[in-house]
């Protein structure tokens, strides 16, 4: 018996996969193997039918509450961002990937197959922890290879052959069945792309949300919340403690009622292919949007600029898929020292799609209101003379010389300003 565990969402994608696992490339014994990474229940329902009636050896495996408490609060930490969004389906891969070798491993399979194209993201992060925890197991990539013609060529599968495919192998997928939007969701976010979608100027329809409201129907008065940190990671919703799980999930139905994480974006993939995305992740924006406040008011100024290059980092490498790699391991380093400050809570006002820091406490706030505030007598003004007098010597120096430079050549110093139609000389 050779066996394959298939990375499988129950899409048509990974149903078509498993007829092409036993035909084409030899494994009688097919595993299924589906994460629940907080998709919709129905997929994961219509996962296990599906495998049952393709005859698979079908697992389904809650990850939930690991995907949240080590994945999504370690993309919080990092304020995990990737062109400006909070990355999602990058971060669930990893877990996946891993549960689907633990079976693997648990079940003697030595091989993986999983449904991805090669034009996106995600072959790259699954394999890149399939290669990395099981170096010597197969992999089988169905769908990036494309279909087999009768001359042994190989074309792509286009939707309708996959349809007649499935449909004779007794997976009745009716050819009616237009799916229009590609999307792919976990409790992080919904990412939405496809259809209409792919035309970089059409507004996105209102259909495509379902966790956010658009902005016309969201309530009439702000609601305020506060969330608490403790240690970088979010743990409480209006001075209530929550398990990870049920605080994601409980934020992503405040925010998302009040139209709060809707993002529209121009990707770049991997590959260098721009995509369109529609994004609606309500609970990762608030709670991103409070942790940098928190930030903000905790950090040193260097260490807030440093944070923000280490975030950028962190971000690429988490979007990349490299969750093993030793320059994450670093970073983590460093922001798992700074995160040990993070504690506090941080005060927001949702209002019909737009979200507002409106207060910040904590017990390591570098904020010292007697020095800032105005009349204060703590600090003594004069003394800034001296540092004000040397601020920016170098670049004051750089000035002379270029002045000097349009002196000689009879050219005014306005020219210097950038100062159009200035012709005066200071
Ligand atoms: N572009 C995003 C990423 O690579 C999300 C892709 C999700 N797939 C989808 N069919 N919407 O992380």
């Amino acid at each position: 018996m050779r066996k394959i565990v298939l990375v499988y969402s129950g899409g048509l994608d990974t149903s078509v996969c498993i007829p092409l696992m036993r035909e084409e490339y030899g494994y009688d014994h097919v595993i299924t193997v589906t994460v629940d990474v907080g998709q919709p229940a129905e997929d994961i329902r219509l996962a296990a039918e599906r495998a049952q009636k393709l005859g698979t050896e079908h697992y389904t495996i809650d990850a939930k509450e690991m995907f949240v408490r080590h994945f999504c609060w370690g993309a919080v930490r990092a304020n995990g961002d990737y062109q400006g969004y909070p990355i999602s389906t990058s971060i669930a891969r990893p877990l996946i990937a891993l549960k689907a070798v633990q079976k693997a491993r648990e079940l003697g399979a030595n091989a993986f197959g999983h449904g991805c194209t090669g034009k996106g993201n995600d072959q790259f992060r699954i394999e890149y922890i399939l290669r990395t925890l099981m170096p010597d197991a197969e992999i089988v990539a169905p769908m990036r290879e494309g279909r087999l013609l009768p001359d042994g060529r190989r074309e792509p599968w286009t939707r309708s052959e996959e349809i007649d495919y499935a449909n004779a192998h007794g997976l009745d997928i009716p050819q009616s069945h237009s799916k229009i939007w590609s999307i792919d969701e976990n409790i992080w976010g919904r990412s939405i792309e496809g259809g209409r979608l792919e035309e970089t100027d059409y507004a996105p329809p209102e259909e495509i949300f379902l966790w956010t409201k658009g902005f016309d129907s969201c309530p009439d008065t702000p609601t305020e919340i506060s969330i608490g940190f403790d240690n970088g990671s979010p743990v409480s919703i209006n001075g209530t403690n929550l398990e990870p799980l049920e605080l994601v999930t409980q934020l992503n139905k405040i925010a998302g009622d009040n139209g709060v994480g809707r993002i529209d974006i121009m990707e770049d993939r991997m590959l260098g292919l721009k995509v369109r995305e529609n994004y609606e992740c309500p609970g990762a924006v608030t709670l991103v949007t409070a942790h940098r406040a928190l930030e903000a008011l905790i950090g040193t100024q260097s260490e807030l600029k440093f944070k923000g290059l280490v975030d950028r980092e962190w971000g690429e490498l988490a979007y990349k898929g490299l969750w093993f790699d030793p320059l994450k391991e670093n970073l983590e380093a460093f922001i798992n020292t700074m995160q040990t400050r993070v504690t506090g809570t941080v005060n927001l006002r949702l209002y019909r799609g737009s979200i507002q820091v409106i207060g910040r406490s904590s017990p390591y706030s570098l904020y010292n209101a007697d020095l800032a505030s105005f009349d204060s007598k703590t600090f003594n003004q004069s003394e800034s003379l001296g540092i004000v007098k040397t601020h920016g010597m170098q670049s004051r120096m750089y000035f002379e010389i270029k002045r000097d430079e349009l002196r000689r050549l009879g050219r005014s110093e306005g020219e210097l300003l950038r100062l159009e139609g200035d012709t005066s000389d200071a």
